[in-house]
């Protein structure tokens, strides 16, 4: 376990947080997105931080709170629904028109309901579209900017030489990575809450590591988190009752539920932290602890899943291409 202290004192001192970095949260509307952007607007020099959510109430709330804990911190709300691709790709382009590079980014939009599998217009599931799909097209699409992160970032002047690149953090459930169905990745035939969460979980990792081995990503660090149970409003979907159990169910295991403040520290330390360098994927559990499933994911891999995954969002990304009636 890294110890909280030990993660406020290297935020305090981390060589990374005094560069003015540039981070993109998609889902920093709320939850463990928030709670990092707050921790980065606090700790660092940040020179811009973008929001992506929906919720234009929640983004005015946090940019005048961001606005008094560091008014140097530039906070750029895009509204957009990003569990469409297409929308994904204007808002890369947004980005991209206005920076040369990006240091952090952030993955943790997402949604919890029990309605079953919800197709998005492009045909995917909602849920997947956001915790899978959308993700690592953000990530494939703003790969150019966070590999030009660190040699912008360094100072020419001083010796420092950061350790990575950009680092791309993926916020979902690192480390519990499991066989999936290979027919059905995409759960068109046979949808169930947990099988979406165990594919979006083992493809995000699959994906991270083949995005990690290559050459031309060496300098940028992939993280894909296990945040454990966090007090957020990341049940906000469901009916009122379930929410009562949640709750309920909250309060008796409080002391294993780590505050968003908390999980916001960890996250940013991953994020600017010296100990992680670029090219490796790095699982990560809520005592920011790596862990190790490299039994099952070894076993993934000589099943050939590693490349039928890769394979099947090249399928999806195709089908999905850039279009123009998309609503950023
Ligand atoms: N909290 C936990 O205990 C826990 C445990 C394990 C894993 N996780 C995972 O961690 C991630 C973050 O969870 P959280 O607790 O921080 O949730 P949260 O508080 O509900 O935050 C989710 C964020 O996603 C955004 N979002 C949802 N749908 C969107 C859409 N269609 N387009 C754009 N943004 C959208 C929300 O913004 P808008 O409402 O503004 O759109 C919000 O900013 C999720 O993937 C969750 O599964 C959480």
């Amino acid at each position: 376990m890294v110890a909280i202290e030990q993660i406020r004192n290297d935020l305090a001192q981390a060589s990374r947080s005094r560069h003015q970095l540039v981070a993109v949260f998609v889902g920093g509307t709320s939850g463990i997105g928030e709670s990092t952007a707050r921790e980065l607007v606090r700790y660092s020099t940040g020179r811009r931080i973008y929001l992506i959510g929906r919720s234009q109430d929640q983004a005015d709330r946090i940019k005048t709170e961001f606005a008094s804990l560091n008014p140097s911190c530039d906070v750029c709300f895009i509204q957009s629904d990003a569990s469409q691709l297409g929308n994904v790709d204007s808002l890369c382009d947004k980005v991209k028109a206005q920076e040369e590079k990006i240091d952090v980014l952030f993955l943790s939009a997402g949604i919890f309901h029990l309605r079953g599998r919800e197709e998005t217009t492009e045909g995917l599931d909602r849920k997947m579209a956001l915790d899978f799909y959308s993700r690592l097209r953000f990530t494939e699409n703003l790969l150019p900017l966070l590999r030009h992160a660190s040699s912008l970032s360094s100072s020419q002047s001083t010796r420092e030489v950061l350790p990575a690149g950009g680092q791309v953090i993926s916020v979902l459930g690192g480390g519990k990575e499991t066989p999936i169905d290979e027919s059905d990745l995409s759960l068109e035939l046979n949808y169930t809450l947990k099988a979406s969460t165990d594919h979006a979980v083992t493809m995000t990792t699959l994906s991270f590591q083949r995005l990690a081995a290559a050459p031309e990503n060496a300098n940028v660090a992939f993280f894909h988190t296990s945040p454990g149970m966090v007090n957020t409003n990341g049940d906000r979907e469901l009916n009122i009752v379930i929410r009562l159990l949640v709750s309920t169910v909250s309060y008796v295991f409080r002391p294993w539920v780590t505050s968003t403040e908390e999980t916001g520290k960890r996250h940013l330390w991953a994020a600017v932290s010296d100990t992680f360098r670029g090219g490796q994927i790095y699982l990560l559990n809520q005592r920011s602890e790596r862990v190790d499933d490299s039994k099952v994911l070894n076993r993934l891999h000589e099943e050939g899943l590693f490349d039928r995954v890769w394979e099947h969002t090249r399928d999806v990304f195709k089908r999905i291409p850039t279009g123009d009636n998309h609503n950023v």
